[in-house]
């Protein structure tokens, strides 16, 4: 008889695993939103085995799902040089985004007037953040626009719960529309 063998768990894969096994113990995550802060304030995870699994975009950006059950999803975003996410809300779901590699322009926006698909959004603030600066959008300051402003860049993204449609902001007509969110990949494989 032969003995079972264990799952493999590397360097690479087990800081995902840990997260995961972390998350799930907490229940509901908008709950528990400051815990959630606290462990992922300065998160990191080796990036060499971690790249293979995932698409590298020549243009947009690539959304590479790791784990999705009813309470969240925790995703990976590899994005192109030039590339932006447009201006954003987050389906009245809390959203969780750390840098892993490279630099992000975060900019923020407060909706002042809205009425029938059209707003009016005041900047709140911008700042750039790196590897491990975690930024953490709400239900009450919902609306972003991230911008890597290196050629490089990746980024780990918890939704809570998850996102299958969240509203665009087009500025030259002043109007929301609704886009719905894919996956470009999946990589199970880095949380077991
Ligand atoms: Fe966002």
């Amino acid at each position: 008889m032969h003995a079972r063998v264990a799952p493999l768990v590397t360097p690479a894969r087990a800081p995902i695993a840990q997260l995961l096994r972390d998350l799930r113990a907490l229940g509901d995550l908008r709950r528990r939103a400051a815990i959630v802060d606290a462990r992922l304030d300065g998160w990191r995870a080796p990036l060499e085995r971690i790249l293979g699994y995932l698409p590298l975009p020549r243009v947009g950006y690539a959304r590479t799902l790791l784990h999705r059950c009813d309470g969240f999803e925790l995703l990976l975003l590899t994005w192109a040089a030039g590339s932006a996410s447009p201006i954003h809300d987050h389906a009245a779901q809390d959203c969780w985004f750390v840098p892993l590699a490279g630099r992000f322009e975060l900019d923020d926006y407060a909706i002042l007037d809205e009425r029938d698909g059209t707003a009016e959004l005041q900047p709140l603030r911008r700042r750039c953040v790196g590897a491990g600066e975690l930024d953490h959008r709400d239900v009450h300051e919902a609306v972003h626009a991230v911008t890597p402003v290196t050629p490089h860049a990746l980024s780990l993204h918890l939704y809570a719960r998850p996102i299958d449609a969240c509203r665009i902001f087009d500025r030259r007509r002043r109007r929301w529309s609704w886009r719905r969110l894919g996956y470009d990949a999946f990589a199970p494989q880095l949380g077991e």
